[in-house]
């Protein structure tokens, strides 16, 4: 069994994801940036660290991986403007890799998106720039040295999952409920044959126990 730190772990994915991890015999620890989440993590059996993961430094980091053998970055800016997106989406995962360094872990698994997500919809100038984040953070990831996974989701549909999903190297764009992400991502994190793989997510009618098996096959 591992021991998950999940940046995120109080978000539509996150949320879904950590009491499956439990379920399954995993122990999951989750950086809260807000007390508000107190209660949430004790139902859950999540262990917190506080902090903010736009303004942490390695050493912060390193300090709160301490333990942990597979980090999760599921966490968003939300719209919350560019340079937000650039200190969580951008900077975020890149610290945790140097922290994951010192710490000597090696399981990475970076919540991404699907590139074409949005293309043609004008939905603005902060989204382009979110989108061009999430494509060079994960080409930075690519270029890193520990055991990288990056799930590219459609747009996420705050649903429960139904376990049918489509999961390829490459798919044509569309949505995805937030509770197949979370399935998928652990099942990935219970395969972990499955390693420095770019995969894409949408709804769909596989099995993700299929759908995760026929990656791990090659
Ligand atoms: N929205 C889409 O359609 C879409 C499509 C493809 C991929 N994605 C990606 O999928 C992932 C999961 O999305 P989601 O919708 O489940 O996320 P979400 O509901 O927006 O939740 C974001 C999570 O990140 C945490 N967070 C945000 N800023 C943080 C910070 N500075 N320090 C620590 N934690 C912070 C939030 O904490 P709080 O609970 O305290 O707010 C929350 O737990 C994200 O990486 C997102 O970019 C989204």
């Amino acid at each position: 069994m591992s021991n998950v730190f999940i940046v995120g772990a109080t978000g539509g994915v996150g949320k879904r994801l950590s009491p499956m991890l439990v379920a399954s015999g995993h122990k999951v620890t989750g950086l809260c940036r807000d007390q508000k989440h107190a209660d949430w993590y004790a139902q859950n059996q999540v262990e917190r660290v506080d902090g903010d993961i736009a303004k942490m430094s390695v050493a912060e980091l390193t300090e709160a991986l301490e333990g942990h053998d597979t980090v999760v970055f599921s966490a968003g800016a939300s719209g919350a403007g560019k340079e937000v997106t650039d200190a969580v989406d951008g900077d975020g995962p890149l610290k945790l890799i140097e922290a994951m360094k010192q710490q000597g872990i090696d399981r990475f698994y970076l919540v991404s998106a699907i590139p074409e997500a949005g293309r043609t919809k004008g939905l603005g100038d902060g989204f382009e720039h979110y989108m061009q984040v999430k494509k060079n953070t994960d080409a930075a990831v690519v270029q890193s040295d520990v055991d990288w996974v990056i799930l590219r989701p459609g747009t996420l549909q705050d649903e429960e999952g139904d376990g049918a999903v489509s999961l390829a190297k490459a798919l044509p764009y569309g949505p995805v409920k937030r509770g197949n992400v979370a399935k998928v991502l652990s099942t990935l994190i219970d395969t972990p044959e499955v390693k420095r793989e770019i995969v894409e997510l949408t709804d769909g009618d596989i099995p993700v126990d299929e759908a995760v098996n026929t990656l791990a096959k090659g």
